[in-house]
């Protein structure tokens, strides 16, 4: 057996666990903390914030992508996965963030896109160069188009943002992309693909990092054989018989990766972007493979009990079965934030609201952050991890009304205008009540924020304790003094209610609706908002603790 490779840096604790259980908090770079006065987050502004990260209670940051890009698609278009883009900072800030994050005992987790490249790094700009049939084309999905004279494309699979998947150059091939045309999709047969990638995950694990989140991990194997058959991403069959997503094939190159991780002690952990049903995206997660994978349902169910609680049942036991931690998200850069998502009726067509500028339905604030507070304690009490997307713990909800001209998300040109996409949730985060980004940094940020932002800054909110921001402290702290094991047990306490045992002392329950309901007996631990209700019972809307 050869001896573990040694990063640069560790954390404080040595749990080769620490992933199965773990509260990481997502950081989207470029829009935490501008340090250098460009209207951009950069490397050097999350650093600066590492107390405050701990201050959160969490086990770890997920950085999404820090990467030289030219953000056709918000830094997912990667034009070298080993550097950074000089406008975020350099390779010594990198390692000045995980060096500080370990030092809070804080273990860092970075995004690898390998689906795809930037049409600018070198290898699509040497294909470009290059003829058809050479092998820098082999790298990627070079293909010949149909019709007559090849003028359409090779099949009529549709690109993630909208139009086809297929662009033309200018000898007349076209190359595959599933999301937009400055992503070219990379060929995963190709051997030199496959090296590089590993080469990526040693580069940044000897640098310290202590994971990997894996996007679009199960578009990598693609069946090309022509006919090309139709896809339909939307209704995956559970066979894996779609020609570009979730195919059985895809997990012999995992389970290469997790040879990689496995050089290092402890282990490397890594989590799967893979949009497939519950029974096939555990796959991904299976101790052979890539440890953990999202589990995306709760970003899709309404607030309601019955739904929440089937999510979590099909989950949990899907998990077991495939030897994973299960995972819960109700945010991320990719959605409308959950605060607005419950504060909005329920069958809400959130893309068609964005383009009401927010204004219809009216969205009712008050009661998406307290449905939002009430569903993050409920994660927060389940086995597995947790995934934290930045300004959640503020209670924030979506800028639903930035400028059509300052859009950025790639979906608002390639859906000629018709999806506004997901920059609403990336707005900067406020820091400060006031000042000319609310203390995001000193001039106006790359997105811009809603005025009454200030209100759910961390300044505004760090010393009231009926926070948002409170809350979440105390439920991280509480749950790492709680939580053992990895069992649950379900309470019947009625057709709202969702209440669980974590192990002898440890309970949640929560009222999905909005009349109080009786209360079990116990110690309140915490609680998502006060218990005004009367003697014994929990108002609607509202999860307790009890120990
Ligand atoms: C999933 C990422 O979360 C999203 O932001 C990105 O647009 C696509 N993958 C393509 O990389």
């Amino acid at each position: 057996m050869s001896t573990p490779r040694t990063p640069a840096s560790s954390p404080r604790t040595t749990d080769p666990d620490w992933w199965r259980q773990a509260v990481v908090y997502q950081v989207y770079p470029r829009s935490f903390a501008d340090t250098d006065a460009d209207g951009l987050g950069d490397v050097a502004g999350i650093t600066s914030r590492v107390p405050y990260l701990a201050s959160l209670g969490v086990d770890a940051v997920w950085l999404s992508p820090f990467y030289p890009s030219p953000l056709a698609d918000g830094g997912y278009d990667v034009a070298d996965y080993r550097d950074v883009d000089p406008r975020l900072g350099t390779l010594d800030d990198v390692d000045a963030f995980i060096r500080t994050a370990h030092e809070h005992d804080i273990r860092v987790i970075v995004d690898v896109v390998p689906n795809h490249t930037s049409d600018q790094h070198e290898w699509f700009r040497a294909a470009l160069a290059a003829t058809p049939g050479s092998p820098e084309r082999a790298r990627y999905v070079f293909r010949e188009g149909s019709g007559e004279s090849g003028e359409l494309p090779p099949s009529d699979w549709v690109s993630n943002f909208g139009g086809s998947a297929w662009t033309r150059v200018p000898d007349g091939q076209w190359y595959l992309h599933l999301f937009a045309p400055e992503q070219p999709d990379l060929d995963w047969t190709n051997s030199e693909v496959r090296a590089d990638f590993e080469h990526t995950l040693r580069s940044w694990s000897d640098r310290g990092v202590d994971g990997f989140r894996v996007d679009v991990a199960h578009g990598l194997a693609k069946d090309l054989s022509t006919p090309y058959r139709p896809s339909n991403e939307q209704a995956l069959p559970l066979d894996g018989s779609d020609p570009l997503y979730d195919r059985d094939e895809v997990h012999e190159i995992f389970a290469t990766w997790r040879a990689v991780l496995d050089e290092y002690d402890p282990p490397r952990a890594a989590v799967a972007e893979a949009w497939a049903p519950a029974p096939r995206r555990v796959l991904y997660a299976r101790p052979t493979e890539l440890g953990q994978a999202f589990n995306f349902d709760l970003l899709e169910s309404p607030f309601d009990a019955r739904s929440f609680r089937e999510i979590i049942e099909r989950n949990l036991s899907a998990s077991e079965q495939s030897g994973a931690s299960s995972t819960w998200v109700l945010s991320n850069h990719d959605v409308v934030r959950h605060a607005t998502r419950y504060g909005l009726p329920e069958g809400t067509d959130t893309d068609a609201w964005l383009l009401t500028d927010g204004t219809d339905p009216v969205l009712d604030r008050e009661r998406g952050v307290r449905r939002a507070r009430a569903a993050t304690m409920l994660v927060l009490a389940l086995p597995g991890s947790s995934y934290v997307y930045q300004g959640e713990e503020l209670g924030l909800h979506e800028a639903p009304a930035i400028p059509h001209a300052l859009l950025q998300d790639p979906k608002w040109i390639r859906t000629g205008h018709t999806v506004k996409g997901r920059d609403g949730c990336r707005v900067p985060i406020p820091w400060t009540r006031t000042g000319p980004s609310f203390g995001f940094g000193d001039v106006a940020p790359h997105l811009p924020q809603p005025d009454d932002f200030g209100a759910s800054s961390v300044e505004a909110e760090e010393d009231d304790p009926t926070s948002t921001l409170s809350m979440y402290r105390e439920a991280t702290a509480a749950r790492r003094r709680l939580q053992r094991g990895e069992e649950l047990t379900w309470t019947e306490a009625g057709d709202d209610v969702v209440a669980f045992a974590r192990h002898d002392g440890w309970r949640s329950v929560t009222n999905f609706g909005t009349t109080p309901v009786a209360m079990p007996e116990g110690d309140v631990v915490l609680a998502s908002g006060p218990l005004d209700a009367g003697d014994g019972l929990l108002p609607g809307e509202t999860t307790v603790w009890l120990g």
